[in-house]
């Protein structure tokens, strides 16, 4: 994690390998937009930024060299694209300026950051979009190009509101979510030879004492007591595999807290389709079918970092979808925990067996509202693309996840789960299929799946499918690869629940 501290000096000043300044777009071109910069030098930047073609465009990051009246030797322009209607520039576009120019800085030791912040969110945004940023996964590689791929490793940000108690908190808070989405980031990024099922209730174990995360306790399950205790979704999915399941249950509960919410992850550590087998073309990117269980991991440890008010326990379903000798057929009938059966059409549907054992157990501890988080079909990606996830589950819930997700800055939106696919539901053997014959509304299918196993409990799906793994370029905070997406959103939701229960 970067060292980050707040600065109220001349940016100029600060000894730093890299200045950043803001760039937007106005009426008549580009206009610098930074704290507490000399005007001369805004004038400088706004006569010969345009020259060099620079336009001020959101995500745009261009490295030049500074003037001799600037510290630092590299100046960078990050573009903020036009303001709003009311002149100012939406915290996600500041969160994502500041991410893009620390990214694009990898290799650079030091960074001064002096964009705008009118206010102190403003200022808490550009703090958490420099620290997501601020990510490479180097530990695969070996020599020198590890260190040509750091993450700048210490970032001095000026802001008016340097010595204010709320700006200091923000930053103590973003270093917790930041720390998250890279833990999250880190387990999609494993490689899946690495990272399988009881390597990664191993690595829960150590996030939480890592990152110091008290009064967190961890149950694993491992295949007999998972065979035992009937939780056929996740002995069924993980049969084929020579590296058998796990259920692993973390549970922050603070003393006095007046809710309990459920968060239950899918993690596929890799996912063939098994029997049902995934043509071979994307197949390697099912390396990331874990990104709701890490997710998951990860939220639990940054709301008892943080010390949040919710009892807040996570179910982490885990399991490799292979084909192997031992593998599930389409046709096998399996029990889920609790007793509904399903009957496999496509083993390639694994992740709502798991996530049905995960759900009933949740049910079973007794939850205020329960919450789940997978990358789950291929038709999210279909419908909403990379970089709007789903979500679906009862409407009050539904609203309440967009609307964290909003305050979060990710991009989620709500699904509908039409009463006529519940006839997809159908099978001739068993209480129900896990795949209906019809592809169509896929996404909304496997939601109108999981129900079964929800109950009463108040509920929320989150679909993650397209967003949860970058394999485009990287832009604004977001690296190639795990982008840890989710985290933020699942902790604005428990930070709300908090605040209400208040
Ligand atoms: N893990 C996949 C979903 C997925 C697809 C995630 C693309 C990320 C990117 C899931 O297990 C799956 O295979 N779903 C099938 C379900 C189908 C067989 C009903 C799908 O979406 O094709
Ligand atoms: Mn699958
Ligand atoms: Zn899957």
């Amino acid at each position: 994690m970067a060292d980050l501290t707040l600065s109220g000096k001349n940016p100029t000043a600060l000894k730093a390998d890299a200045l950043v300044v803001g760039t937007c777009k106005t009426s008549d071109g580009l206009a610098v937009v930074a704290d507490q910069l000399p005007a001369d030098l805004v004038r400088q930047i706004e006569t010969l930024a345009p020259q060099l073609g620079v336009t001020g465009a959101r995500g745009e990051v261009r490295k030049l060299p500074a003037s001799a009246d600037v510290k630092a030797s590299v100046l960078v322009l990050s573009g903020l694209g036009e303001r709003e209607a009311d002149g100012t520039f939406t915290t996600e576009t500041l969160r994502r300026a500041a991410g893009a120019a620390v990214r694009e800085l990898v290799g650079t030791a030091s960074v001064a950051l002096a964009l705008p912040t009118a206010t102190e969110e403003d200022l808490a945004a550009v703090v958490e979009g420099a620290l997501l940023g601020a990510y490479s996964y180097t530990a695969y590689r070996t020599g020198d190009a590890a260190a040509k791929q750091a993450p700048v490793s210490s970032i001095e940000l000026v802001t008016p509101f340097a010595r204010s108690a709320r700006a200091k908190a923000a930053v103590e808070r973003a270093k917790v979510v930041a720390a998250a989405v890279h833990g999250t980031r880190d387990l999609i990024n494993t490689p899946p030879n690495h990272l399988f099922p009881a390597a990664f209730a191993d690595a829960a174990k150590t996030a939480l004492k890592e990152l110091g995360a008290k009064g967190v306790k961890v149950t694993v399950l491992d295949e007999k007591q998972l065979a035992s205790g009937g939780y056929g979704g996740l002995v069924g999915v993980g049969q084929g595999s020579s590296r058998p399941p796990r259920l692993v249950k973390i549970a922050y509960a603070p003393a006095k807290a007046s809710s309990r919410v459920a968060l239950v992850g899918k993690g596929i550590t890799f996912d063939t389709g098994g029997i049902s087998l995934k043509p071979p073309a994307g197949m390697h990117a099912m390396t990331s079918d874990m990104s709701g269980a890490a997710a998951v991991l990860h939220t639990v440890v940054a709301a008892a970092r943080l010390g949040l008010n919710v009892a807040v326990t996570g179910y982490l379903c885990l399991a490799e979808n292979m084909p192997g000798g031992n593998a599930q057929r389409p046709g096998d009938v399996v029990t889920i925990r609790g007793g509904k059966t399903v009957e496999i059409t496509n083993t390639d549907a694994e992740g709502r067996l798991v996530m049905a054992d995960g759900l009933v157990s949740a049910v079973e501890d007794g939850h205020d509202v329960v919450l789940d988080i997978a990358t789950l079909t291929g038709a999210q990606v279909v419908a909403l693309g990379h970089r709007v996830s789903g979500v679906l589950g009862d409407e009050h819930v539904r609203d309440a996840v967009k609307a964290a997700a909003d305050v979060a800055g990710e991009s989620f939106w709500p699904m509908p789960m039409p009463e006529e696919l519940k006839a997809g539901l159908k099978s001739n053997v068993a209480d129900m299929v896990n795949s209906a014959s019809d592809r169509a509304g896929g996404m909304l299918f496997a939601a109108v799946f999981l129900k079964e196993f929800v109950g009463e409990t108040p509920w929320g799906h989150l679909d993650i499918a397209g967003p949860a793994f970058n394999e485009k370029a990287a832009y604004g905070y977001t690296p190639v690869g795990g982008t840890g997406v989710g985290v933020r959103t699942l902790l604005a939701f428990l930070e709300e629940r908090a605040r209400l229960d208040a």
